[in-house]
């Protein structure tokens, strides 16, 4: 990653209804995306091909939400990684909350890892804690989802590694439930030392890309990147809104303008 890089990962999560609205919804979105910015939607499964198809060599990477744990084999309603890398993805998330909530341990979330890189995908590994006390724990669920997700990813591979940075609590609500930057960046500075010794403090570690998500929208963007002192955001119900995410994106792009709410 050249320093100074910046991501925005929009996780369409399963919208839009039809992929009618998805096609407007990306020909809204793909003129704004600043120069600065590399920008990956996630769009449902279902819809991928089409719009992978449709814009190729438009400026925005194509992502799938989640692939299956075993390689091949009968698996009724899965999609194989093969079949992620057939079809263009570039990357893939693995290990989002609302699919641990579902059951997907850190097990599970290590075999995934482990298969998309080796089908050459980029992974984008969430982790975060479910709630903050007041004694740390969360600092130990965090070093636990990480090192597990990474047991068998060779140093080499970790350049195919981003990381997001979601606390459970913060998704999926409102500016006010957000992360303050000031604990977003506790929580890089901990990823990275975490990565540092597990690498046994080889320095390409800092280039690993860390993003933060959850609730985030235009009025928090430029804190939560510039104060909490990420790489970028990722973006869930707000990347299906063309005015929140044209305006995260130039925020992101441009340092950040927008008048800031902490
Ligand atoms: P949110 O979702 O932006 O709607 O909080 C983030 C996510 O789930 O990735």
């Amino acid at each position: 990653m050249n320093k100074g890089q910046k991501f925005v990962v929009g996780n369409w999560k399963m919208g839009p209804k039809s992929i009618a609205e998805a096609k407007k919804l990306f020909m809204a979105i793909a003129p704004s995306i600043p120069r600065g910015v590399r920008t990956i939607v996630l769009p449902p499964t279902l819809y991928f091909y089409e719009l992978r198809k449709q814009y190729t060599g438009s400026s925005v990477l194509f992502g799938l939400q989640n692939i299956f744990s075993e390689r091949e084999g009968s698996f009724t309603g899965e999609t194989g990684v093969l079949m992620a890398q057939n079809i263009g993805a570039t990357h893939v998330l693995i290990g989002h909350s609302e699919r641990r909530a579902q059951g997907e341990t850190d097990e599970l979330v290590a075999r995934k890892v482990t298969l998309a890189l080796a089908s050459r995908l980029v992974v984008i590994l969430c982790i975060g804690e479910k709630e903050r006390d007041s004694h740390g724990e969360y600092l130990a669920i965090l070093k636990k989802q990480l090192l597990s997700a990474l047991v068998s990813v060779t140093f080499s591979q970790l350049k195919n590694i981003m990381i997001a940075y979601e606390p459970v609590w913060a998704i999926g609500k409102g500016a006010d439930f957000s992360m303050k930057p000031g604990d977003v960046h506790e929580a890089v500075l901990l990823i990275r030392k975490i990565l540092h010794e597990r690498y046994l403090g080889k320095k390409e570690v800092f280039s690993v890309p860390i993003l933060y998500g959850g609730s985030v929208v235009p009025e928090n963007a430029s804190a939560l990147v510039y104060k909490g002192e990420v790489d970028g955001l990722l973006v869930g119900h707000q990347s299906l809104d063309v005015r929140a995410f044209t305006e995260i994106l130039k925020i992101v792009g441009k340092g950040g303008e927008k008048k800031l709410v902490f």
